[in-house]
């Protein structure tokens, strides 16, 4: 069904080009013809975007409930919340920069300050470039992290809590993972991992049961958290401190009207270097076979061969992405497609951080030889690099591109932020 549309597609453009060809040969009778061919191609992006998912975003927000959206904000900026007593969610998620932290991969508990500091101070390093917040829990989005090891298939979310998933919405399941993860909101030495692992009721009903405490405990969070849900304050649950943060997230980081909105939905400006970008994103760029829908991801999985960075999530500088979850050789090195708002400020980009730029991020698809001196890498390195060349979708992989191209898609990505 899908290709059946993309042919369409191209149908649509390759007729396109051949009218507006006719257009500039009749363009010295009417005078304003090069507008026409304009209005031709600006017909052909708001026409594309719509045919590829893109919605109003009143379509994309959900109402949620303002008392507890508001508390959530605040465990989500509490640093009560760790088990440490000194990380909160906000630390690595950072207005600043775009709700990420600006950093290759993320420093979790041990480290202070924010950015380029938080690196600085030592702290323990998990292996993966934060993931933005943007649109996460806003309808249809379903499948989180990068190697989607949350996610809601068949009204069933699949986890690591298996049937005991603490909810079944997945952004409220998502969001209890950073509390257990060592190395993120828990500090990783032989002290703690001996606590919880003398813990018999389980390593994460420990973190959660000590967490609910201290916020029954807190004389400002447990009763408003209380208040919000409902309840005296010995009742509350680690599943209500899940729920407000997911609350919040999904008002917070709500998807909002962006110049492309306006360009599609309410016939807005786009300026030439956007429109040339917009058309090779939706045609010859390929860039919406996976890049696609109303967030600009497919949620489905994917290798394309940036190169890792860091230590990587199964060590020694290997991370195995999707394999990691399903343990289905065909899913090593795959990874969620990332969606692609506000992504100017999302930077360092790939789910190990390591392109610097949207546009060295987008070269890499097509091009992933640029930039990579062989010599540098270890023979480990070189041997992962290229299984994860192999595992690239030959069929799928965008067209090679000039560098005005590419930035041109760059100044396409723009439009999406807000
Ligand atoms: C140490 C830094 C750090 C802290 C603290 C942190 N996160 Fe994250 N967050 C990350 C990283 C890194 C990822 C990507 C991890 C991955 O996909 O494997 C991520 C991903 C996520 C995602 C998935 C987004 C998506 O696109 O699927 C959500 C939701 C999230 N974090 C919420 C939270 C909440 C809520 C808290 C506080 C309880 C929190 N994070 C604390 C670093 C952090
Ligand atoms: C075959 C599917 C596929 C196609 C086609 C594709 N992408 Fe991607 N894109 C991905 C995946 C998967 C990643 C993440 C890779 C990783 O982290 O290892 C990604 C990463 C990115 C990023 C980095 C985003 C971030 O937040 O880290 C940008 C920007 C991007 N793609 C833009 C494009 C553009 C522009 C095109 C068209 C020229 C394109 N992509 C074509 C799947 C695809």
């Amino acid at each position: 069904m899908k290709s059946v549309s993309r042919l369409f597609l191209s149908l649509f453009l390759l007729t396109a080009t051949n009218a507006c060809t006719e257009n500039q040969g009749a363009s010295e009778e009417v005078p304003n013809s090069p507008a026409a061919t304009d209005n031709l191609r600006i017909e052909t992006l708001r026409r594309a975007a719509k045919k590829n998912g893109l919605l109003p975003v009143s379509e994309m927000q959900s109402p949620g409930e303002p008392h507890k959206q508001k508390i959530g904000g605040e465990l989500f900026a509490s640093k009560s919340l760790s088990l440490n007593g000194q990380i909160s969610c906000q630390d690595c998620h950072l207005d600043k920069f775009g709700s990420t932290d600006g950093l290759p991969n993320a420093v979790g508990a041990g480290a202070t300050g924010e950015g380029i500091a938080r690196l600085k101070s030592g702290g323990q390093i998990v292996p993966r470039n934060v993931l933005p917040l943007w649109g996460r829990g806003g309808p249809g989005f379903d499948t989180f992290f990068w190697d989607g090891k949350v996610q809601k298939a068949e009204g069933k979310v699949l986890s690591q809590f298996g049937t005991m998933a603490p909810s079944d919405d997945p952004l409220v399941v998502a969001v209890h993972l950073p509390f257990v993860e060592l190395r993120e909101m828990i500090s990783d030495n032989p002290s703690v991992r001996d606590t919880l692992v003398k813990e018999d009721v389980g390593a994460a009903e420990y973190v959660y049961t000590n967490l609910t405490e201290r916020v029954q405990r807190d004389p400002k969070l447990g009763t408003r958290l209380a208040k919000a849900y409902q309840k005296p304050v010995d009742q509350i649950s680690f599943g209500d401190i899940g729920d407000s943060i997911a609350q919040f997230i999904r008002h917070n980081f709500r998807i909002q009207k962006t110049r492309f909105h306006k360009f599609v939905f309410n016939s807005g400006p786009i300026s030439d270097s956007e429109l040339r970008g917009g058309i090779l994103f939706y045609g010859r760029g390929r860039c919406s076979a996976c890049h696609t829908g109303p967030y600009f991801s497919d949620f489905e999985f994917h290798s394309i061969p940036m190169p890792q960075l860091g230590f990587g999530k199964n060590g020694f500088g290997n991370d195995e992405g999707r394999y990691n979850v399903t343990f289905d050789p065909a899913d090593r090195y795959l990874f969620r497609t990332p969606p692609l708002y506000n992504a100017t400020k999302t930077g360092p980009y790939g789910h190990s951080g390591s392109e610097v730029t949207l546009e060295s991020s987008i070269i890499a698809h097509f091009d992933p030889l640029r930039g990579l001196d062989p010599d540098e890498l270890s023979v480990e390195q070189r041997t992962i690099f290229y299984i994860r060349l192999k595992a690239s979708p030959s069929d799928k992989i965008p067209a090679a591109l000039s560098d005005r191209e590419v930035s041109d898609l760059v100044a396409f990505i723009s439009m999406l932020d807000f």
